[in-house]
């Protein structure tokens, strides 16, 4: 099968971190063309400063650009309570690889026009670098196969009851992302509620022998004191949501529908209203939004990655 090429955007944040792993651990199926930071969990520096320690970490030479240092309007608010103070839950990374480009919307929009196949996008942070991409450079909707992202929600938010983070971050850049018609699946808090380990998991992440179970689950650890929504029996892994469709499409339902950012000021800022009335049958010129997630199968192909990456990166 021909591997996909992919760049994912990402605000390394604990989850972001173990996507990353879990692509890295499927480099059979996936071409990771690059890595390219925004600001959203964790200030541009510490974001871009987490990408390129985990690269360190695993001794990969993924190129690496730093992006959007704040959203296009909002102002700044890392997640520090969540992510911790240096977005890695504290977690020091060594730093042996350095930055390939501080410009991340010039190097996607250099790496896409020069693939000869089309590149999947896989933001998991906000979406300003995408917003910025598809404005400044327009030309490269004709190359970008798919745009894969963790964020928004069919139900409830995170970040308040109505939003979830990545989108009321910068709720400005996902409506203009949205609104692109370029092909989109939205991995939502409505499915990602759903993708992520229990606490037997993480602790035994945590004995681990292998240094990169060993290091998530120390991560992980920390991420249990954020995503109170059962209560510390299960961590979301958001993020992995994401890259685990393109591999394993087959894990999830979904519905192609309308997806309408709100850009207001009030409680509201940063809802994804998702038009589910299922007797609407939207076209596939709709994103394509995901409604259920076999819970189990995610679980277990997440686990099996992150072990098999202890033997690769020893
Ligand atoms: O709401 C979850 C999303 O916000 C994830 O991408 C997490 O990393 C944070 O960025
Ligand atoms: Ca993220």
């Amino acid at each position: 099968m021909k591997k996909r090429n992919i760049i994912i955007d990402c605000d390394p944040g604990i989850d972001d971190i173990v996507a990353l792993c879990f692509a890295v651990a499927n480099e059979d199926k996936l071409n990771l063309l690059g890595i390219t930071t925004v600001a959203g969990n964790q200030t541009i520096e510490n974001v871009t400063n987490n990408a390129l320690g985990l690269m360190s970490f695993l001794n990969k030479d993924i190129r690496i650009a730093r992006g959007a240092k704040g959203p296009l309007l909002r102002e700044k608010k890392p997640a520090s309570n969540i992510h911790g103070s240096n977005g890695a839950g504290d977690y020091q990374l060594p730093h042996t690889k350095e930055l390939y480009s501080n410009n991340a919307v010039m190097f996607m929009r250099d790496t896409i026009m020069s693939s000869e196949e089309k590149t999947t996008l896989v933001p998991v942070g906000p979406l300003t670098n995408i917003a910025l991409l598809i404005k400044t450079f327009p030309e490269v909707a004709e190359k970008i196969e798919l745009i894969s992202i963790m964020g928004g929600s069919t139900d409830v938010g995170n970040v308040t009851p109505a939003a979830e983070f990545n989108i009321w971050a910068d709720p400005e850049a996902a409506r203009i992302v949205f609104d692109s018609k370029l092909p989109i699946v939205m991995s939502g808090l409505n499915v990602t509620h759903s993708t992520g380990l229990f606490r037997k998991d993480v602790d035994d992440l945590m004995k681990s022998s292998g240094k990169v179970t060993r290091m998530c689950g120390e991560m992980l650890n920390f991420y249990f004191r954020g995503d109170h929504v059962k209560k510390g029996t299960f961590t979301p892994i958001h993020d992995a949501c994401a890259i685990m469709f393109l591999i394993h499409p087959e894990l999830y339902k979904y519905r192609h529908m309308p997806v309408t950012v709100d850009c207001s000021e009030e409680l509201s800022r940063g809802n994804t209203l998702c038009d589910t009335r299922e007797w609407i049958d939207y076209g596939d010129m709709y994103p394509k939004v995901l409604t259920e997630v076999d819970m189990e199968k995610f679980r277990e192909i997440l686990l099996n990655n992150l072990y098999k990456l202890d033997e690769l990166y020893k």
